[in-house]
């Protein structure tokens, strides 16, 4: 039975799920986690036929997009089999998009069967195409291990966009190799602000920040850009590059703010609800989830959690100090 669609306070329509169903990784990136994490207890975790459960009643509300993130999405047990449970209200018409932000780590393992089940697009990260340099900022990961997933998924025939965390005197030298790199091999590419998740110390947040204005404008050097009208669902806006006809995606949280238009909310593995990422307010699905087999006390949670959706983040760090810091690093949400 379809419900009324969720409309937050500034009369935002929420059509847009992020859904972390693991909060570990394969991977240590820098900028994302601490070297020796604790994780949750897997007892903790929902099961799989809790997601579901708690998607499908996103889904009857009006929630028309899910990415499934984590951690690192691939690596929870059984995670085909969700997957594959969500096929069905794509094939019901009810979500338009499935799809999954991924470290690239087991794409080759899994990227036939996810084209298999429905999606068509999803998000790779890779900060670098230094062999050196990526395994000192994923500490664990292996580049050569990620560009096989991405090969993997290109020949399943899925479309991927590699997605870069701007971080200044890291990636800095390597603009125009991974753009060179992603017009080549028919990537989207899109280039991310560094944000305050987790805590790694003020000076070093400041010093790894790479403004995204100042990496168009080197970009510019270059290229010819031209502002596109595209929008993805995401909070990315795109240019594209004249000379090689690539897309270039730039998510700017800290030079330009886009929370006005924002549409989405995330879900993590345990059953909170974050209604930004940017803000510490969280509500409890799991209670009402497992209070009852009908989901009128899961509704109602829903809509009192998006009547408090707040209306943006506050990250600044302007002023040389790092302003709307979040406790909690950007595994326990997926981003
Ligand atoms: P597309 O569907 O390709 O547009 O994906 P997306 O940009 O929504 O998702 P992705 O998982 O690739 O996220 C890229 C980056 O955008 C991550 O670093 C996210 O944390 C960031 N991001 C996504 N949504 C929000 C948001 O609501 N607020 C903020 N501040 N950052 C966000
Ligand atoms: N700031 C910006 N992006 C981040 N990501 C992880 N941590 C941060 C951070 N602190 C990125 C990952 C991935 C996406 C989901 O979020 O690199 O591409
Ligand atoms: Fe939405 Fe919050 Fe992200 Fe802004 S920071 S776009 S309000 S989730």
């Amino acid at each position: 039975m379809m419900q009324p669609p969720l409309i937050d306070p500034f009369a935002r329509a929420i059509s847009y799920l992020r859904i972390s169903v693991t909060d570990r990784c394969d991977f240590r990136c820098a900028y994302c986690m601490t070297e020796h994490m604790t994780f949750l207890p897997k007892a903790d975790l929902l099961t799989l036929e809790e997601l579901d459960r708690l998607c499908s009643a996103f889904i009857t509300m009006g929630v028309e997009k899910l990415r499934i993130t984590g951690g690192e999405p691939l690596v929870r047990k059984g995670i085909l089999t969700f997957f594959e449970a969500m096929a069905r209200h794509l094939q019901s018409g009810a979500l338009k998009e499935l799809t999954l932000t991924t470290n690239g780590s087991q794409l080759r393992k899994y990227a036939r069967d996810l084209a298999a089940v429905g999606v068509k697009r999803i998000n790779v990260s890779v900060d670098t195409l230094d062999d050196a340099k990526f395994a000192e900022i994923t500490r664990w990961g292996r580049l050569s291990q990620v560009l096989d997933g991405i090969a993997a998924a290109k020949e399943a025939g899925l479309q991927v966009k590699i997605n870069a965390v701007a971080l200044k005197g890291f990636n800095e030298s390597e603009l125009f190799r991974l753009t060179e790199w992603c017009a080549r091999d028919g990537h989207d590419l899109t280039f991310i602000e560094v944000m305050p998740m987790g805590d790694m110390g003020e000076a070093q947040r400041l010093d790894q920040y790479w403004p995204l204005k100042e990496l168009r404008a080197e970009l510019a050097t270059r290229f010819t850009l031209v502002d596109l009208p595209d929008r993805t669902g995401g909070p990315a806006r795109y240019v594209r590059l004249a000379e090689t006809g690539q897309r270039i995606g730039f998510i700017t949280p800290l030079t330009h703010n886009f929370c006005e238009s924002c549409n989405r909310v995330r879900l993590t593995c345990t059953g909170e609800l974050y209604m930004c990422l940017g803000q510490e307010d969280v509500a409890d699905l799991r209670a009402p989830l497992r209070a009852s087999a009908d989901d009128t006390a899961l509704h109602q949670a829903i809509r009192a959690a998006i009547a408090r959706k707040p209306k943006g983040h506050d990250f600044d760090y302007s002023r040389q100090a790092v302003k709307g810091q979040m406790t909690r690093h950007m595994s326990h949400t997926g981003g």
